[in-house]
């Protein structure tokens, strides 16, 4: 099985991403495209994020979540969920096929310090642009010099666009 390592976001004209621990805007529809894509399959975030994620949403459902942390130990695993310390450990092992996953499909799926220490490992990365700014505290961090466009669909406010990694052999 090849594992495909995906981040998802949705990032303002100023690459804004989140403001107070939360989302800075509402799109239902990317919420439901978000869903959508990601079930089934594994979804990858900071513990900031999980904390972020409304009580009945959290753990995601019909997801494998895995959530980092440096203190894994006082960090409250449940089915379905798991704590791992150490971003590149853990997908080395996806790409090892050294751990057990629901399908092929990670999904990376933030917050911002999570999108920085992982963007090596990426394979795609799928983009909600959304077309106007707003007030934040975390952004999504630099990704265009390594990775092309390769589809775009554009909606009212905010675009659906996907890429992938120009050069896929320098890939860890
Ligand atoms: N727009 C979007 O698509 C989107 C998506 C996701 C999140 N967000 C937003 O992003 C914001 C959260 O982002 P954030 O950067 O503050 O937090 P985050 O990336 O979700 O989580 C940060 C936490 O992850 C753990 N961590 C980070 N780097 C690690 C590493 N190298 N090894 C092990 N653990 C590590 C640490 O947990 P411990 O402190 O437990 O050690 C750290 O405090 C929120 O506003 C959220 O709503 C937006």
């Amino acid at each position: 099985m090849t594992v495909k390592i995906i981040a998802i976001v949705a990032m303002d004209e100023s690459r804004v991403i989140g403001i107070a621990g939360g989302l800075p805007w509402k799109l239902p529809e990317d919420m439901k495209r978000f869903a959508a894509l990601t079930s089934g399959h594994t979804v990858v975030m900071g513990r900031k994020t999980y904390e972020s994620l409304p009580e009945k949403f959290r753990p995601l459902p019909k997801r494998l979540n895995v959530v980092f942390t440096r203190k894994v130990e006082s960090f409250p695993v449940c089915s379905s969920v798991e704590a791992w310390t150490n971003p590149e450990d853990f997908f080395k092992a996806c790409r090892g096929a050294s751990i057990a996953l629901p399908s092929n499909l990670v999904w990376v799926i933030g917050g911002a310090e999570i999108y920085a220490a992982s963007m090596p490992f990426w394979d795609e990365l799928y983009l909600t642009r959304v077309s106007s700014k707003h007030n934040g505290d975390a952004y999504f961090p630099p990704f265009e010099e390594d990775f092309e466009q390769v589809e775009v669909e554009q909606r009212v406010g905010y675009s659906f666009e996907r890429f992938v990694r120009k050069n896929r052999t320098v890939r860890p």
